[in-house]
């Protein structure tokens, strides 16, 4: 077995057992991929990760950055109570059409709200309307901006909040202070956002999967 094929064999076991996906998880992913999306959702095991840091978190108010298919969202929305709410900010019209079914076949619409727009506009807006404090923010979009998400996010958060961003380690990459790379740059800029502000206390770990080698930064909002 190639290593890959090794973390396939764990994730799939790990799965079966721990976070096995239902009819809407399945067909969240089935119709995300007849319409063309990108198979870049979260993996089964990390969904059920964003899902238990929610209901640790006891949260009630959710921000996610970056929707695709709604296959996090979900996720994340069933850790909600009944009156919950997870706003997701999405770029693209036809991934927020896919997603906003894939959402209502969950039967997650009454807490699930997809605005479309690029997020550093639906930022502000958001802002504005002086929202209760997000719980946790899952950061998740156009890795260059991770910077301004969590810049954004610290503004849209209080004391006690997680904000977990995805696909840090981009196969390694991160650890280029050279790179060239929008990806790789917006996610440096995260990190060290996230270590030399006073209000946030943070770490990332690297992951192997079915989704091969990246990883999660997760940072707490303090006072
Ligand atoms: N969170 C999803 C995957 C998101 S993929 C899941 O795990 O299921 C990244 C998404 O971010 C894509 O749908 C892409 O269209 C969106 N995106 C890219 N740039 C963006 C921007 N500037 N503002 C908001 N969303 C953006
Ligand atoms: C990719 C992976 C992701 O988890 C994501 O949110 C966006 C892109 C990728 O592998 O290209
Ligand atoms: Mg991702």
């Amino acid at each position: 077995m190639s290593e890959s094929q090794t973390w396939d064999a764990v994730d799939a076991y790990f799965t079966g057992h721990l976070s096995p996906d239902d009819e809407a998880l399945q067909a969240a992913l089935r119709d995300s991929e007849a319409a063309g999306l990108p198979p870049v959702s979260v993996t089964p095991a990390q969904g059920k990760l964003l899902h238990l840091l929610a209901r640790v978190q006891g949260a009630r108010t959710v921000l996610e950055i970056g929707t695709l298919g709604g296959y996090s969202t979900i996720w994340l929305a069933r850790a909600l109570p009944s009156d919950g709410r997870l706003i997701s900010l999405e770029y693209s019209a036809r991934h927020a059409e896919v997603a906003t079914r894939n959402i209502a076949r969950a039967g997650l619409d009454r807490i699930v709200e997809v605005r479309v727009g690029p997020a550093l506009e639906s930022l502000p807006q958001l802002a504005d309307e002086n929202p209760p404090p997000f719980d946790l923010v899952f950061v998740d979009a156009d890795k260059a901006n991770n910077a301004h998400y969590v810049a954004w996010a610290l503004k849209l958060t209080s004391a006690g909040s997680l904000i977990v961003i995805d696909n840090v380690v981009r196969g390694g990459r991160v650890a280029d202070g050279d790179s060239g790379e929008p990806d790789v740059r917006g996610s440096r800029a995260a990190i060290e956002l996230i270590g030399a502000h006073p209000r946030l206390d943070g770490t990332a770990i690297q992951t192997v999967g079915a989704k091969g080698y990246d990883g999660f930064a997760l940072a707490r909002v303090l006072a």
